[in-house]
């Protein structure tokens, strides 16, 4: 379990910042802490009358929904989650696009921001309607129907949102892989989902390099027999990609065929909008899937209001579409308001580490919200890039995927915000579909390094970890669950609800288990402590070690292995991985950990090579034959002396042997 948390009770919260209404366009949403806390109180108290009305009033249905929730009533009833709108009707992309562009056709809706600065363009509400309809007739063309499921590997360019909103125009369910992904784990997530068509690049910029996306699509299709087209967006023009005639597509020649406007297909409330796979415990990646009607209100009224978004706010939210803050936070939340969302191809380090600040100054971006690795990178680089640039147009500043650190905290207020914008910092999963705990901004004090409040809907409770209890005092440390269903959370996991059940509503019965750990300080503030399972956050990924030792066993001389995560200055967390060899005595040991590395990076992806190897004879198993992991992340850590009992262990002496090899490795 994490650390004491005593320290927290002497954390004195801060006010929102006095010059957030300075620039404010308009009425705040919410008059003060007040108003958030009445309103809480009846969103906990009568769900279905809070969300019903706000549905009502912030979506538009093609078909009135008869009932917000069901079962009515509160709570995770039968141990199921709850449906939400049901007999209504509607259109992710109409509510993104159309109503928007109706109103306002010339408004922009995306600031393409590309890896090159200066190449990037602006795409009105009227253009991105006009390309999601082509796109949509194209993929209507291909055969796909209300319910399929379309895999897509692309990068932050602007045809990722048409791609995604011209998907669930045809009532078709997104599929979208991380461009960061291998071949193998694009392999397996198309077929774990049976896509049938693939949507991609020729190939990618970022950080001023080309990555050969399209190779890898190939590579992965060998073993898709079901996936019939390729749509390929030429992003380089690179001529010698590889290319199957039967098969292969280009967008812009298959767009040009089809007119300006498509009806859009209405679905109903709980049909299903995407699938986005995530790590859980073990090995096999779960496609967490979202309904269409309940992630979009959640996704809406968290940007609402969490970052204080109005129709003329610019955010930029420095995630990719890939993960679930790029689907909620980039594309949906954003347009879902009619706002301006940047779309950034880039790195925060190409050309410069002045990037960043180049887009929010050139933009006048009013809300930002990135992960606080990104954030260390940059205070490492030094204020100096930050300082030269108007950044006063900044409202709001997020943060999301982990803890952050109250230094990290203070240098992201003092010289970004320079003290008038609202920190806010969100704790969420791809489970929970939008933020579930957060300050509001213009609304809520904060505690740098505290996630704040729970967001409307969001019951919060700290459970003791073993026996499941609730600890009902203010000041608590446990497991974070929640006791009642939200709209935006997640049903099932894709093709396997019994997965969805044991993972998340079936370890602590009646609520929902985030896997995370967190504690409750005197003022009711909630902090997160990290992951209590066996997942890793890498530079805001989320990983799992399970998956990342099913890689490295594909090695042919790899035995066994252990991997587990440990504190890294920049990355938040690293992966440290335990290998025992089918072959002693080996010649080249540094030859051997680089291939374990290139492992790891072609059977899931760069992003989650272990940054340390560690070569041992065995590990630590109980006489049952689990391995310990608790003893290795001990050790690495050098806390040898608090390695609790080891006596469960079939061979003690092993840990001398791993002390060792960790003291001459690390
Ligand atoms: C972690 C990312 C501390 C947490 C949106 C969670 C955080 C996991 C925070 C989900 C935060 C996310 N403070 N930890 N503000 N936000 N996490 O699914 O461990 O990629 O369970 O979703 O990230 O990661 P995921």
């Amino acid at each position: 379990m994490p650390e004491s948390t005593d320290h927290l009770t002497h954390v004195e919260a801060i006010k929102p910042p006095a010059g957030f209404l300075e620039r404010h366009p308009s009425t705040p949403f919410l008059a003060d802490f007040e108003e958030y806390k009445k309103l809480y109180r009846q969103s906990i108290d009568d769900p279905e009358t809070f969300f019903g009305n706000m549905a009502r009033e912030h979506l538009s249905w093609s078909k009135p929904f008869d009932q917000a929730r069901y079962p009515p009533g509160t709570g995770f009833q039968n141990g199921d989650a709850a449906a939400w709108f049901l007999g209504g009707e509607l259109n992710a992309s109409y509510n993104c696009v159309d109503r928007h562009a109706i109103a306002n056709p010339d408004k922009p809706a995306i600031v393409y921001e590309a890896d090159e600065p200066g190449e990037g363009r602006v795409i009105s509400y009227g253009e991105l309607l006009k390309e999601v309809c082509q796109i949509a007739q194209v993929l209507t063309a291909l055969g796909v129907k209300k319910g399929d499921t379309v895999a897509v590997y692309l990068p932050m360019i602007p045809e990722a949102l048409v791609t995604l909103l011209a998907i669930a125009r045809i009532g078709a369910v997104h599929s979208v892989v991380f461009a960061g992904f291998s071949s193998g784990s694009l392999r397996d997530r198309i077929n774990d989902a049976n896509s049938k068509v693939v949507i991609t690049t020729d190939e990618s910029k970022r950080g001023g390099k080309a990555i050969e996306t399209k190779k890898i699509v190939d590579e992965a299709l060998k073993s898709c027999p079901q996936v019939h087209n390729v749509l390929v967006f030429k992003r380089t023009g690179n001529q010698h990609i590889p290319w199957t005639d039967s098969r292969d597509l280009w967008w812009h020649e298959e767009k040009q065929r089809y007119p300006p406007y498509v009806a859009p297909t209405p679905v109903q409330a709980e049909d299903t909008l995407f699938l986005l796979y995530t790590s859980g415990s073990t090995g096999k990646p779960k496609g967490i899937q979202h309904t269409t009607a309940g992630y979009l209100l959640g996704a809406l009224l968290t940007t609402k209001y969490v970052f204080d978004v109005h129709p003329q706010d610019v955010l930029f939210t420095a995630g990719d579409v890939g993960w679930i803050t790029g689907h909620s936070y980039v594309v949906y939340g954003p347009l879902l308001n009619g706002a301006t969302t940047v779309v950034f191809e880039g790195t925060p380090a190409y050309p410069n580490y002045s990037r960043y600040w180049d887009v929010v100054d050139q933009h006048k971006v009013t809300q930002f919200y990135v992960a606080p690795t990104a954030l260390r990178l940059l205070k490492r680089a030094g204020s100096s890039h930050v300082e030269k640039h108007d950044l006063s147009s900044l409202r709001a500043l997020g943060s999301v995927g982990e803890p952050i650190a109250p230094e990290v905290w203070e240098w992201y207020n003092e010289h970004v915000g320079r003290g008038k914008a609202h920190i806010c910092d969100t704790y969420w999963q791809t489970e929970t579909g939008s933020h579930i705990i957060t300050p509001l901004a213009g609304v809520t004090s904060t505690k740098p390094g505290s996630a704040s409040f729970p967001f409307f809907g969001i019951d919060p409770v700290i459970l003791d970890p073993t026996t499941g209890e609730e600890l009902t005092s203010t000041v608590a440390e446990g497991v974070l669950a929640v006791r009642s269903p939200w709209p935006s959370m997640a049903r099932s996991v894709w093709g396997d609800y019994n997965r969805f059940l044991d993972t998340y509503l079936r370890p602590y019965p009646g609520f929902y288990f985030t896997g995370d750990g967190a504690a409750r300080d005197k003022d009711g503030f909630f902090w997160i402590l990290g992951r209590v399972d066996d997942v890793v956050n890498v530079s805001g990924h989320r990983l799992s070690t399970a998956e990342i030792e099913s890689a490295l066993i594909e090695h042919p001389l790899v035995a066994e292995s252990a991997v587990v995560g440990f504190p890294d200055e920049l990355t938040g967390s690293a992966v440290a991985a335990f290998v025992s060899l089918k072959h002693k005595n080996l010649e080249d040991v540094a030859e051997t950990k680089k291939e374990l590395v290139i492992t790891v990076r072609k059977e899931i992806g760069p992003f989650a090579a272990p940054k340390l190897i560690l070569l041992v004879n065995d590990l630590p198993k109980t006489r049952s034959g689990k391995i310990m992991r608790r003893i290795l992340r001990k050790i690495l850590a050098h806390e040898e002396d608090q390695l609790g009992d080891i006596s469960t262990l079939s061979d003690p002496t092993v840990v001398k042997h791993l002390i060792q090899v960790v003291h001459e490795n690390f």
